[in-house]
């Protein structure tokens, strides 16, 4: 039998695109490839973009250019661009760097294998349809090799909201729910094969809404569901929208003792006006009363969060509501970027705020997040909090793993990669805990 040949996938952006390397990397591995970790190796390269922020095309264009070289010492070498700067570019892809092969959108890469057969001839194969069929339908099921004790396992994609700056209703397109019983297979497979936590995801996860005889499951009743799987410890949500926590979602967070005590719940901004602008359909006293709710149901509760500062039309008041509703949440950890425009959606057509002003904003706001997170871990010392542990850490003999808060915690100890272990926190540092077995 020939060598199988080798694939290397590089993946940059959300989890979603995680996901997605992996369910590729299975697809191909169908067609006869294994993963290598090293582009000089591969037979094929493939890079899972993502095209969120600034620049995204551009920075696939240089780190394709330096494919030049593998390419000329080895010919047959495939390479190909997925992901979301792929559905956004399409042929313009090949038109400006015609060494790529094919093109795969992110609904389409169920068709991976037998586009790559079809460069075999030197033709180039660009696939960005948001197809009839479903590509978790047409995906084999996934195989049964043994895996790490987390994963990440996508529920819902695409996005109906159309906040005004915002690419991912153009690149991932409209919602679609993936089927209760798809979903429930895939979570049991997962946990036969070692995982103990799972991360649901969905660009709008908590708009979920599987189809299942007897009428659609919302998110709460599929959580309700995956928490009665022997052996699944922990579940987890990813990324939701304010106006989607329904009541019944909210108090599974104080019900459900598998649903971790985190919430990722991006506000973007504390002024009215400009999430008005944005076109969020929420306003800063909802988004906060909503905290509220969620605080009832589970007091512990860490909040995170995302920001963009600069978006067109901000002035210095309405930054200045940012960071009274951030000192009115308190965050335990959040992302925050300035604003970039993105061709095609409405905001890209406005005027940009001051560039200078916008920087010197984002750095008060990282500040401060920076301060919010830091004395929420600092708070954790002292605590008793449960750790799933991942992998061994860099000093000898430590453990690493992520508490039930996702913060990151060491341990030095006698415990294996996979078990769950209540940690007493006895030290914070700037990005992790640090901890004593109980
Ligand atoms: N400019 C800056 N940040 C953006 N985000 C999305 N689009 C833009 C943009 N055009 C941020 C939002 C979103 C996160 C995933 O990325 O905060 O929640
Ligand atoms: Fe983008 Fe999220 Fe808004 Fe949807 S809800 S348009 S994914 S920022």
């Amino acid at each position: 039998m020939a060598d199988p040949r080798k694939l290397f996938i590089k993946t940059y952006g959300c989890q979603m695109n995680v996901y997605d390397s992996e369910r590729m990397a299975e697809a191909m591995g169908g067609a006869g490839y294994v993963e290598t970790s090293t582009p000089e190796d591969a037979d094929m390269i493939l890079l899972n973009t993502c095209h969120i922020r600034e620049k995204a095309a551009e920075k696939v264009y240089s780190e394709l250019g330096r494919f030049k070289d593998l390419k000329a010492a080895k010919p047959d070498l495939k390479i190909g661009v997925a992901g979301c700067v792929a559905q956004a570019e399409g042929e313009e892809i090949m038109r400006r760097q015609p060494l790529v092969d094919l093109v795969v959108g992110p609904q389409s890469y169920h068709r991976l294998p037998e586009m790559e057969a079809r460069t075999s001839n030197g033709s180039k194969v660009v696939d960005t349809d948001f197809p009839e069929e479903d590509k978790f339908e047409k995906l084999k099921k996934r195989p049964q090799a043994k895996r790490g004790p987390t994963a990440f396992l996508t529920v819902q994609e695409g996005c109906d909201k159309f906040c005004a700056f915002c690419v991912v209703p153009y690149t991932r397109g409209a919602e679609v729910s993936r089927p209760v019983s798809q979903v429930l297979t895939e979570a049991h497979d997962l946990v036969e094969r070692g995982v103990r936590e799972i991360t649901l995801l969905g660009q709008n996860v908590n708009a979920y809404h599987g189809a299942h005889e007897g009428g659609d499951w919302s998110l709460a009743t599929l959580i309700r569901a995956l928490a009665k799987i022997d052996g699944l410890d922990r579940i987890r949500f990813t990324t939701s929208h304010p106006n989607d926590m329904d009541d019944d979602l909210i108090a599974a967070h104080g019900e459900c003792d598998k649903l971790m005590p985190y919430l990722h719940l991006p506000v973007q901004s504390g002024s009215d006006r400009v999430l008005k602008a944005m076109n969020r359909k929420h306003t800063a006293e909802s988004y906060l009363r909503l905290i509220e709710r969620i605080r009832a149901a589970r007091p512990d509760i860490l909040l995170s969060g995302d920001f963009i500062v600069g978006f067109p039309g901000e002035t210095e008041e309405d930054f200045a509501d940012t960071m009274a509703l951030v000192e009115a949440v308190r965050y335990g950890q959040c992302y925050s970027f300035k604003y970039s425009a993105r061709p095609g959606t409405p905001a890209a057509e406005r005027p940009l705020v001051d560039a200078d002003a916008a920087s010197d904003r984002l750095a008060r706001l990282q500040a401060l997040l920076t301060r919010q997170q830091r004395e929420i871990q600092d708070e954790m010392v002292g605590r008793e909090v449960g750790v799933l542990f991942e992998r061994k850490g860099r000093i000898a003999g430590q453990m690493t793993g992520k508490s039930d808060y996702l913060h990151a915690v060491h341990v030095k100890g006698d415990v294996e990669v996979g078990e769950l272990r209540r940690v007493r926190i006895t030290e914070s540092g700037p990005n992790s805990l640090g901890g004593v077995l109980v």
